[in-house]
């Protein structure tokens, strides 16, 4: 199978290329600038088109969430008409595409975890432009399957363990928002379920599920809650640690509003393809690990 993914160095991506190796006979193949821009229409057919794939996941996204507010026009050339336009080169090769959303598309009013029929409601322009995007690929491609996802991190490009651990190895305390709940995920896992979903999809001709589906790590935490995790375990791993402070989101503006409450509910994943993440504790200790060794400096 070969499976043609936007983007060459996102954690989705890496994470695909890495988990690629567990899987005989399969081959990702990274489709980034500048032979695919996502922002440049005519590179995008052509690009996957000569990839010759069975399947294509859309992993490519603007994903700075507080610059997208002074930049709407590029977050929504990347994330919504970039993202149509590579589900309607699938269409026309008549494939399937895997495209990954998030959970910034709600308001994070809903008390419990937000399920697939909830009503979105984006506070941010990157979460608004992140829908659009879900509708032009429904839209633009019958054969669609969304993934929205939360609060992603791995081992490679920039997320909020490295930042803790980096930050952990100059300070003896950290300051992180505690009234913002959420289900961290790791990418390595998003990518090992959107293979498990891929290879069901391509062997299956009679699949006719598509629609939206939410890709979570088990369980809940806030921001400050997943910190402590992450440096005690860093800690016990001779890594680096600091104390954390909970702090209110009020106490640390950004530019971007983010949503109080975007736990995901998986239960439609788990019961149409399987698929069950592991708890975020068993999946970050995971990275935390693979981290550790490519500090620079490590205070103690
Ligand atoms: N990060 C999160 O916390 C989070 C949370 C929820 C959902 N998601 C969604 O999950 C997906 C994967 O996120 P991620 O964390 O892997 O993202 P990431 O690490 O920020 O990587 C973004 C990728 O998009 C590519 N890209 C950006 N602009 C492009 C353009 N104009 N043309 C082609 N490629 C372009 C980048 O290319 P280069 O390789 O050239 O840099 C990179 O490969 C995205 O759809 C994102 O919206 C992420």
């Amino acid at each position: 199978m070969r499976i043609a993914v936007t983007g060459r160095q996102g954690q989705v991506v890496s994470c695909l290329i890495e988990a690629a190796c567990k899987w005989p006979g399969l081959e990702v193949i990274p489709l980034g600038r500048p032979d695919l821009d996502l922002t440049v229409p005519s590179t995008i057919e052509p690009a996957i088109a000569a990839a010759r794939p069975h399947l294509v996941v859309s992993a490519a996204a603007y994903t700075s969430v507080d610059l997208a507010e002074d930049e709407p026009e590029l977050a929504y050339s990347v994330n919504a008409t970039g993202a149509g336009a590579a589900a309607r080169a699938a269409g026309e090769l008549g494939i399937p595409i895997i495209h990954l959303s998030t959970d910034y598309v709600f308001s994070g009013d809903k008390q419990g975890s937000y399920v697939e029929g909830d009503a979105t409601g984006p506070l941010s322009v990157y979460g608004a432009s992140k829908l659009a995007g879900e509708q032009a690929v429904i839209a633009a491609n019958t054969q669609h399957l969304i993934l929205r996802t939360a609060w992603v991190y791995s081992a490679y490009g920039k997320n909020f363990v490295k930042t803790m651990m980096r930050l952990a190895q100059d300070r003896q305390e950290l300051s992180v928002v505690g009234d913002q709940w959420g289900s961290p995920t790791s990418a390595h896992d998003i990518a090992d379920c959107v293979l498990h979903i891929a290879s069901r999809v391509t062997s299956d001709a009679s699949f006719a599920d598509w629609g939206v589906y939410h890709l979570a790590g088990h369980g809940e935490i806030n921001w400050s809650g997943f910190a402590r995790h992450i440096l005690q375990t860093s800690k016990r791993q001779g890594g680096p640690f600091a104390h954390v402070n909970d702090i209110a989101t009020a106490d640390y503006p950004t530019r971007a509003r983010r949503p109080a409450n975007s736990r995901l509910g998986t239960e439609k994943l788990s019961a149409a393809f399987g698929w069950s993440s592991p708890h975020w504790q068993e999946a970050a200790d995971a990275v935390v690990a693979s981290v550790i060794p490519h500090l620079t400096k490590v205070r103690r």
